[in-house]
């Protein structure tokens, strides 16, 4: 089949390389000119793993093209509109200009029966706004708008986009069922289910679902400072929570908050169709507010962990990136972490294997570093703010040799607090007594039962996906 992709960025790229995979051909137009030279010089633009050597493949099939033109959209049987939604400045609001430009910018084009799918992330009635626009432009033009949510995280956007969990597909019509059935095949082929429903209910299954998962961190890390408290380890509360099937383990790691390109922008712009429509979502409301509060509440755990005050002190952030494997620093919690940081009189040195460009836009006054190490020269604290694999042996003899403090805040709980006291440093975790600084923290370490480790101890949370 025939397929174009407006927007070659994460998911129209991923989205675009997949499907060519699959065997149809495809084009990815954007209008990022220097991003369509650089992926047809084969370079990509964006870190996610596998993603080169998938374009490269399929490139070299022929079967993925790009361009900046819009010249596929009339020969194209499916087009997908995987442009950015961002938050709307002052409001909140998903900003469809993106998408409603794009529509306006196909419509034209379009050749009769082609079926106009929407990948991106919009709010309820979206669908409906771009098929007025299209009659609009196009008056005796029959074209179908099918909501087509997309599901797949950063870092591990290919295997998602090949083994969805699910395909949701919203439309009503029987035919732009059959085209998206095709499209889809092998994965249908796989056994991955394809759930066909109307377009508004496809529209809003993507925004409950991420609303979902952010509420479900954000009441794992309001339980991890409840653990700090009373003296229990939120590790192990999320363990055994996780091995109800009903809860499950995914999702469930304490940490500085929610962030990335997604799940913010997302639970805004649904409590704003909420308000629109008169209905309350108290529960996401609560989840955004607490979430947003927590990321600076980060940086005076930072604080707590050097006596107090990090005014004229150095700190490392290792971990720029919102998760690791990817170079999105979109509503990154290190970012309000470190802009916290420096507010309350710190210098920062930081480091991060992917994600330094970026940051560099979004906070220019710190130093960017080319190493872990090399930030944690003479730091009075390090602070590991994204768990990429290369944080998790870190060479504590050289740390300790080169820090002007041995302290360690490890806002992901990647390492033990043993390990951590074998290597003499101070250690502060997420959602531990034992990890809690201050006195508090030692009193009520000295009332805690001992643990009995069983086979819980066996899961290995590295191999659980990241949000
Ligand atoms: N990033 C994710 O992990 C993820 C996951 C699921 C869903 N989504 C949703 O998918 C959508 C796209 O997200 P993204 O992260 O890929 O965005 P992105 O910013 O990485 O990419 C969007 C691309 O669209 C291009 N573009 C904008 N207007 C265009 C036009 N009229 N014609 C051609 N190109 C145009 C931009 O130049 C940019 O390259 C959003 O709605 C997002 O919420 C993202």
């Amino acid at each position: 089949m025939r397929v174009t992709m407006i927007g070659a960025g994460y998911v129209g790229l991923v989205s675009g390389a997949c499907l060519a995979d699959f065997g149809h051909h495809v084009t990815c137009i954007d209008r990022d000119a220097r991003r369509i030279a650089a992926l047809k010089r084969g370079v990509i633009p964006i870190f996610e793993p596998g993603l080169s050597e998938l374009v490269g493949n399929n490139v070299r099939q022929g079967r993925l093209e790009f361009d900046v033109e819009l010249r596929a959209v009339a020969e194209a049987e499916a087009i997908f509109i995987a442009v950015g939604t961002p938050s709307r400045r002052g409001d909140g609001h998903a900003d469809l200009t993106f998408v409603y430009e794009a529509v306006r910018e196909i419509a034209p084009l379009l050749a009769p029966g082609t079926v106009v799918i929407t990948k991106s992330t919009v709010p309820v009635g979206t669908g409906d706004e771009i098929e007025r626009i299209l009659r609009e432009h196009r008056p005796s033009l029959a074209v179908q708008v099918v909501s087509n949510p997309e599901f797949l995280r950063e870092g591990a956007a290919i295997r998602d986009f090949k083994h969805p969990d699910r395909i949701v597909v919203g439309t009503e019509d029987v035919q732009a069922r059959a085209v998206l059935a095709e499209i889809y095949r092998p994965l249908y082929l796989n056994a991955a289910p394809i759930l066909y429903v109307g377009r508004r209910t496809a529209e809003l299954i993507k925004y409950a679902s991420n609303a979902f998962l952010a509420t479900k961190i954000t009441f794992i890390n309001e339980m991890a400072d409840l653990c700090e408290r009373v003296g229990a380890d939120v590790q192990e509360v999320a363990r055994g929570m996780g091995l109800d099937n009903r809860i499950g383990a995914k999702f469930l790691h304490a940490g500085p908050g929610f962030g990335g390109s997604c799940f913010p922008k997302d639970a805004t712009a649904l409590l704003k169709t909420a308000h629109d429509h008169g209905a309350q979502l108290r529960i996401v409301e609560t989840v955004t507010a607490v979430n947003e509060q927590r990321k600076r509440a980060m940086a005076r755990k930072v604080a707590a962990a050097l006596e107090g005050s990090v005014r004229g002190t150095t700190i490392a952030v290792l971990g720029l990136t919102f998760k690791p494997n990817t170079d999105d620093t979109r509503d990154s919690p290190a970012v309000p972490l470190i802009t916290a940081l420096t507010d309350m009189g710190a210098r920062v040195r930081c480091y991060d294997p992917a994600g330094m460009e970026q940051a560099k836009l979004q906070l220019p006054n710190v130093t960017y570093c080319d190493s872990a190490y090399s930030a944690a020269e003479d730091a009075d604290a390090v602070v590991i703010a994204t768990e990429w694999e290369q944080f998790r042996a870190l060479d504590l003899k050289q740390l300790r040799r080169i820090m002007a403090q041995p302290v360690i805040v490890d806002l992901r709980n990647i390492y033990r607090s043993e390990e951590m006291r074998r290597a003499k440093f101070r250690y502060v975790g997420v959602g531990s007594a034992e990890m809690a600084a201050g006195k508090r923290g030692r009193d009520l370490r000295t009332r805690r039962p001992p643990i009995v480790h069983d086979r819980l101890e066996s899961i290995d949370r590295s191999v659980e996906p990241v949000t």
